[in-house]
């Protein structure tokens, strides 16, 4: 049994999440490696361990691409790779997908994985702080599908920001928006900015909105 990095739910015990994973698709030989790979890697820069999604919410994302049809995405907050594997994964061979991210160390690790797995031709990978490489990103061609996983009060700017990228009906994910629960009970900037933003979300009429308890709580809003 692969163990996740990150959040399996908090709401499952661990026999439940044993049975959630085994339940689905068991990752593959890439999948497998680069989960140990970054599993090993335990901090980054700042002594913070090294997050990545679990095996079965790669396996979720790679499911709602292809749901979804989509042809051209994005990654807000690129990290050794799994989650944009997965996305790739579910794209035609003809899409794309543009990942940003900040840090050069972990990315040389996806680069690695995305090519073992043949979709580094769908993927651009561009480096720099997510909030400035997203505004200089033209409002055409939309995204069909945008997933974000970075700095939790940066959300916010990076959903409006995305809103006039997407093409009606399209999708953004946003992970981490149940913050291991800490939403009932903000600890800190992080918590709040997450807890502020789905009490806006839910109210907001140019988004379909649906927090789904799943992993560590992800929403989706899609594009009306
Ligand atoms: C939790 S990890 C993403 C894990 C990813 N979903 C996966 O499965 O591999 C968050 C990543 O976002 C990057 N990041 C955080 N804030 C960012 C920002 N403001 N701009 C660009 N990248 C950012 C971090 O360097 C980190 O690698």
């Amino acid at each position: 049994m692969i163990a996740p990095m990150t959040p399996q739910s908090f709401l499952l015990s661990a026999e439940l999440a044993d049975h959630v994973r085994a339940s689905c698709d068991p990752p593959d030989d890439v999948v497998a490696d680069l989960v140990a790979e970054t599993a090993a890697m335990t901090a980054d820069d700042d002594g913070r361990p090294i997050h990545q999604v679990a095996p079965e919410q790669a396996g979720f994302l790679q499911l709602l691409t292809r749901l979804v049809g989509a042809r051209w995405a994005v990654e807000i907050g690129t990290s050794t790779g799994l989650s944009a594997l997965a996305i790739a994964r579910g794209l035609p061979a003809d899409g794309g997908l543009l990942c940003l991210g900040r840090d050069g160390h972990r990315t040389a690790v996806a680069r690695r994985y995305w090519a073992r797995a043949g979709v580094d031709e769908r993927i651009e990978l561009r480096l720099g702080e997510a909030a400035e490489l997203l505004a200089a990103l033209p409002l055409q061609p939309t995204f069909d599908l945008a997933s974000v996983d970075a700095d939790a009060t940066g959300y916010a700017g990076h959903v409006e920001a995305l809103h006039p990228r997407l093409h009606p009906g399209g999708l953004v994910l946003l992970d981490h928006t149940l913050r291991a629960g800490r939403v009932l009970d903000p600890q800190d900037d992080d918590d709040r900015a997450i807890a502020a933003l789905n009490a806006a979300l839910a109210t907001d009429e140019r988004w379909e909105t649906v927090l789904l308890p799943i992993a560590d709580g992800l929403t989706l809003l899609r594009k009306r």
